[in-house]
């Protein structure tokens, strides 16, 4: 059967192939073999068991366990079994379970007892954690990497529109007027943490969990700190019952994983918002939008509709462990099996996103205009003009009153408070004079939030600055 059939099988005995079939009197059948293998999916670690298993195979030489004969035919061994996995020619067998197993038996086909003796002082379940320990670190390289894309694409367009007024919402309601640029930097910040957050995580990830063995330890005069250091990994995880059984690294990282997907979620959720005619702030280019069967007018923003999509299946995948892991007694207990699913469709998941959407922002065309237009209705400067008064000695509060009514005002004659004549803004407050135009405009009004962190244009240009030095940090 492939290995990962799923079709219905009658509950007959599947022969004793397995590598702890002695102790049993009856084989499991064959149902139950489909519902306990995971090769079907964790086969994706075969590199890395590899990997850990060249490193295990040395250090067993090293401290005097195997000679080298054994050591020379399990390299060998192992060197030819990562060709026919790479080939595509390995056979991966259901009834050998795991990638473990069906590495260990085929390396046993090939170079005989050494293979047998590859096991010594090692247990499936410090296998398997630092396997998939292996992977996540690698994952994170890779996804950091991607969100540096991403961020150099925020950057580049951010800095392209370091002018270009919008409207600021809150509550979906016009604010104040912000650039564009200021905007789209608000989303580097948040990858950014996003990054820290995976870098952080990683230091976790990397740890030994090899020599706990099954639980407890073992009799052999092991290396850990020499296993270590050829696997690239920090240290050794330090309590044997805890390094084959905690899965929180992988737990940590999708929680950092939902976030950076959260992230994504609540820009695509403007993307879709701006592409609509009534907004007509933005394009995005078509190789990234489909059209409807039905509607020949339609362009559908579907790869910022996917995104949001896919962010709760990440949030459910993080949930997934969480659950797993809970009230799970010391130490390895089966559950751990159903930890790779989750985490494999989380990384590739983000990963797929992250490419998608760094190529996509490279291909939004932003209407200035209609992002202009839009700063210019719902009196988006009305803050500047109560800061006006305060300056000119109106208590905040009484400012904040008159400007209130202008508001009306300008509302009853259908105008925006910005377009209101001097005579008529007078009618509010005599401290009105015609230097009031100057933070009346959007561009007054941006160019007035002059600090650290503000919309200022000059602010903008300098957190782009910023940015790139921070993207080229080694
Ligand atoms: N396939 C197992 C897993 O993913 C490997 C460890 C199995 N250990 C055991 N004692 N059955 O967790």
């Amino acid at each position: 059967m492939a290995a990962d059939g799923r079709q219905d099988a009658p509950e007959e005995p599947a022969g004793g192939a397995q590598a702890w079939s002695g102790r049993f009197s009856e084989p499991v059948s064959e149902l139950v073999q489909r519902y306990t293998a995971s090769v079907g999916f964790d086969h994706r670690l075969a590199e890395y068991d590899i990997e850990g298993s060249l490193a295990h195979a040395r250090m067993l030489h090293g401290a005097g366990i195997i000679d080298v004969g054994d050591l020379t035919a399990i390299e060998s061994g192992l060197e030819q079994i990562r060709g026919e996995i790479r080939s595509g020619r390995f056979v991966w067998r259901l009834e050998l379970e795991d990638v473990h197993l069906n590495i260990e038996k085929r390396l046993t086909a090939l170079v005989g007892d050494a293979g047998k003796r590859l096991h010594t002082a090692r247990s499936r379940n410090d296998q398997v954690a630092t396997d998939v320990r292996l992977y996540l670190r690698a994952s994170i390289d890779r996804i950091v990497g991607l969100l540096h894309g991403m961020q150099h694409a925020l950057v580049d367009l951010a800095e392209q529109h370091a002018d270009t007024a919008m409207p600021g919402f809150t509550h979906l309601q016009v604010a104040q007027p912000i650039v564009l640029g200021h905007h789209l930097m608000a989303y580097f910040e948040m990858l950014k943490r996003d990054v820290e957050r995976l870098a952080d995580c990683r230091k976790r990830v990397n740890r030994l969990p090899l020599g706990a063995a099954a639980l407890a330890g073992t009799s052999y005069p092991i290396d850990r700190e020499a296993v270590a250091r050829q696997l690239g990994f920090d240290g050794v995880c330090a309590n044997s019952l805890d390094a084959v059984s905690d899965r929180d690294f992988a737990i940590e990282f999708c929680a950092a994983a939902a976030l950076v997907m959260t992230h994504l979620s609540r820009l695509s959720e403007e993307l879709i918002l701006w592409m609509n005619p009534s907004f007509g702030f933005i394009d995005i280019a078509d190789r990234f939008c489909t059209g409807s069967s039905i509607m020949p007018q339609k362009k559908n923003p579907d790869v910022p509709e996917l995104v949001r999509g896919k962010t709760g299946r990440v949030n459910g995948h993080l949930v997934a462990l969480l659950t797993l892991m809970k009230a799970q007694p010391l130490a390895y207990n089966k559950d751990n099996q159903e930890d790779k699913e989750p985490l494999f469709d989380t990384v590739e998941t983000l990963a797929d996103t992250l490419r998608v959407y760094a190529a996509m922002l490279r291909g939004v065309r932003v209407d200035a205009e209609a992002m202009r237009a839009a700063a210019m209705r719902g009196h988006a400067t009305a803050t500047d003009l109560a800061d006006y008064l305060t300056k000119k000695g109106l208590p905040f509060r009484e400012a904040h009153e008159a400007v209130a009514r202008a508001v009306r005002f300008a509302d009853e004659c259908g105008q925006d408070l910005g377009a209101l004549a001097l005579t008529d803004l007078r009618r509010f407050s005599p401290l009105i004079d015609d230097d009031v135009y100057a933070v009346l405009t959007l561009e007054g009004s941006v160019r007035s939030r002059d600090h650290i962190g503000g919309t200022a244009p000059a602010q903008v240009r300098a957190a782009v600055g910023r940015a790139r030095e921070w993207l080229s940090r080694p």
